[in-house]
């Protein structure tokens, strides 16, 4: 690991649907951390929802969003910050959450992240005529980016416990041999 990083965060990246938020505020529970969640400060933030900023300002629009809230996360401590999908894909985020997080990838197979997105609706990346190849296709391009996390965890054969445990094990050993 790097040693200019100071490790006072737990970052989760991840694609939809591979369970950042729930494993997130379990983690932050064990851990006494905060929980934060890029999508919902972006929503706060603006007063709208990502549906509807995807629908009138677009995707760079959202991402640029994106962007400044990952800034403004640089000055958190004790936070287990769970990022949207497409967040870690801009080197710019991926090296500003390094600086001060542990970064956690949560994986899944795209047939697993189908069966858990299927039934919502707010991921307006996912309303497609094929969402299936959709998230093959997403997940194959992102993939390179994801696996630049220090741990990468596959979420399909183990509970939101089971991963939150896995993570929190994995946050005392990076922070307690510096
Ligand atoms: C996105 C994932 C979503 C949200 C937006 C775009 C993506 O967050 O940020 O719809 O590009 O993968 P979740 O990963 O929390 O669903």
């Amino acid at each position: 690991m790097q040693s200019d990083r100071r490790i006072v965060n737990l970052a989760l990246i991840g694609f939809m649907g591979t369970g950042k938020t729930s494993v997130g505020r379990f983690v932050a529970e064990l851990l006494d951390f905060h929980y934060l969640d890029t999508d919902e400060m972006i929503q706060s933030g603006t007063g709208r929802t990502i549906s509807d900023i995807f629908k009138a300002d677009g995707e760079p629009a959202f991402r640029a969003l994106e962007e400044k809230v990952v800034v403004e996360l640089a000055g958190r401590t004790k936070t287990v910050i769970a990022t949207g999908g497409g967040l870690p894909t801009n080197p710019n985020n991926f090296n500003s959450l390094k600086a001060h997080a542990l970064v956690v990838c949560l994986w899944a197979s795209p047939e697993r992240i189908w069966e858990r997105v299927k039934n919502q609706s707010h991921r307006p990346l996912l309303h497609d005529a094929d969402p299936q190849a959709k998230i093959r296709e997403m997940l194959a391009t992102r993939e390179p980016f994801y696996k630049q996390a220090d741990v990468l965890l596959n979420t399909e054969l183990r509970s939101v416990r089971e991963v939150a445990q896995q993570i929190v094990h994995q946050f005392r050993l990076a922070t307690s041999s510096r």
